[in-house]
Order: structure tokens, then sequence, then C-alpha cells
């Protein structure tokens, strides 16, 4: 790690690695010690995953640990943050397709214990299973660990510019620049759905931890803004900055924008 710190302007804390590679490893190896620190003590972990191209290599380094160190996924609740709507499970665009191919198709994390936000339900049945959603994850006593990436537009699972900062899971519809980011996962703007369902920015906030990772150059604007900005629901990520259980994992690349003002 190259730098470790709180930021200046709040309680957050700011770890800054030299490549993406360092930085997956750390944000792996946390996940790692919070579920074999449950396990001695017979506890379950409950965590809420994120998908997108960041947490890619997170899942690699946690499949590597799981055959190379026996780390054991047995004692694992996952709560994934979002999905599209409609999508089939099958779709390879779905985040069921996703988790199972990135992480839990090679782990040994028990099915039954394994959500995603998918559902075939029509439009109008839609409140009632985010509301079961979320009442699953106050059942396993809440997320003691939430992985983020961040959107280029601040959004945080799928919160767009505009959530409030107490909306829970719910049906959402999906911001311009969103959508345009899927497009090629999709062969296709036209094929982006405009909706899709997400736990909230106050169901993310009550997670034990947070760890936000951001990557590359791509993300170097809304991170300097997510962090050193106004909170503003118009920048959702920014509602992070005062809560002193989350940490920034970013690489060189994504911090490029705040480096002067906080790293100097
Ligand atoms: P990405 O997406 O990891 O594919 O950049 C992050 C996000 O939109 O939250």
């Amino acid at each position: 790690m190259l730098q470790s710190m709180h930021t200046p302007t709040n309680s957050s804390t700011l770890h800054l690695f030299s490549n993406p590679e360092k930085a997956s490893l750390y944000v792996a190896q946390q996940i790692a010690d919070l579920i074999r620190q449950q396990q001695t003590q017979g506890k379950p972990a409950v965590l809420g995953l994120a998908t997108g191209n960041t947490p890619k290599r997170v899942y690699e380094e946690l499949i590597n640990l799981h055959k190379n160190e026996g780390l054991s996924f047995a004692n694992v609740i996952s709560f994934n943050l979002d999905e599209y709507y409609p999508i089939h499970p099958e779709d390879t665009q779905s985040y069921t397709y996703f988790m199972n191919r990135y992480l839990f198709g090679s782990i040994d994390i028990k099915l039954e214990n394994i959500h995603i936000p998918h559902t075939n339900c029509a439009a109008n049945g839609i409140n009632e299973y985010c509301k079961a959603y979320e009442e699953k994850i106050a059942r396993f006593g809440g997320l003691d660990l939430q992985l983020l990436g961040i959107g280029r537009n601040g959004h945080i699972g799928f919160n767009e510019p505009g959530s409030s900062f107490q909306d829970t899971t719910r049906l959402v519809n999906l911001h311009s620049l969103t959508r345009e980011d899927a497009q090629t996962d999709f062969g296709g703007l036209e094929n982006v759905p405009h909706q899709a369902i997400s736990i909230g920015i106050d169901t993310i906030v009550q997670a034990r931890k947070i760890l936000l990772l951001a990557l590359g150059e791509k993300k170097s604007e809304i991170i300097s803004k997510a962090l050193q900005g106004e909170i503003t629901t118009r920048v959702p990520a920014s509602i992070l900055q005062n809560l002193p259980h989350v940490e920034y994992v970013l690489d060189h690349e994504a911090a490029a924008l705040i480096e002067e003002a906080v790293v100097a």
C-alpha cells in the first residue's frame, strides 16, 4: 500500500495503491479476514457484493484463496447490490450470470445463501419483492461488509443521481450514462434495460463496513467529486464522506485528481 490516511474533511479512510492488482488484493484480503474471523466465532459472514469490471480481480483473488489456501465460503451469506429489470438470469448480461461466472461457480458458497435482487414478477409485485429483500438482509442481522464500485455519475449500486439518501431496495430508472456504459455488454444501447432493482443508499450505509473500490483514470473525476465535493444527492457516493466505517480503496489513476489536496 502506498498511503493510508483519514481524509482531511471527514472521517472515512483512504487507501492508495500503485496499481489495480494491489488495490484488489487488499480488498480481497479484507473480505477473507472477515470471513475467517466470523468462522472462528461460529458466525455467518453477511456480504454485500457488487458487479461490474471493478470487482473482477477481487473475485479472482478470493477464488485463489479458496483454491490455494483453503478459504471456505460455507459461512457466507451474500446479497448482491442490484440487477437489471427485466432480465433472464441466464442472459449473459445478467448479474446472476456474472456472479456465477466470476465467483460463485468457483467457490463453496451454499446456493441457498446467495441472494440477488432478481424477480420475474410483474411491475405491480415489485414493491413486495423489494420489501422482502430488505427483510431478508435484516433477518441475517444486516450486512457485515458492503463492497462497492462507483459509476461515472457517482452511483453506488444503481442509486442514480437524485436518489434519496433514505431509499431502501426498490425499482429504479437507469441514468443515461449508466445505460451508455452498459451498451457494449448488451450489444447496443437499445438493448440495455431502462430499469433495475437496487438496494438503497440507506441499506448500504447501514453495513458495518464499506469498501469502495475505484480503479483507473475513468473514475478520477467522479472520485474527486465524491470524496471532496459537496455531499449531495446529485453525487450519491458523496454520502459516504462522513462515515467512519467507509474505506476508499483507489489505484493511482483513480486518485489522480485528489492527490494534491489529500495525499500531498
Ligand atoms: P464498473 O462499474 O466497475 O464496471 O466500472 C461500477 C459501477 O457502475 O458501480
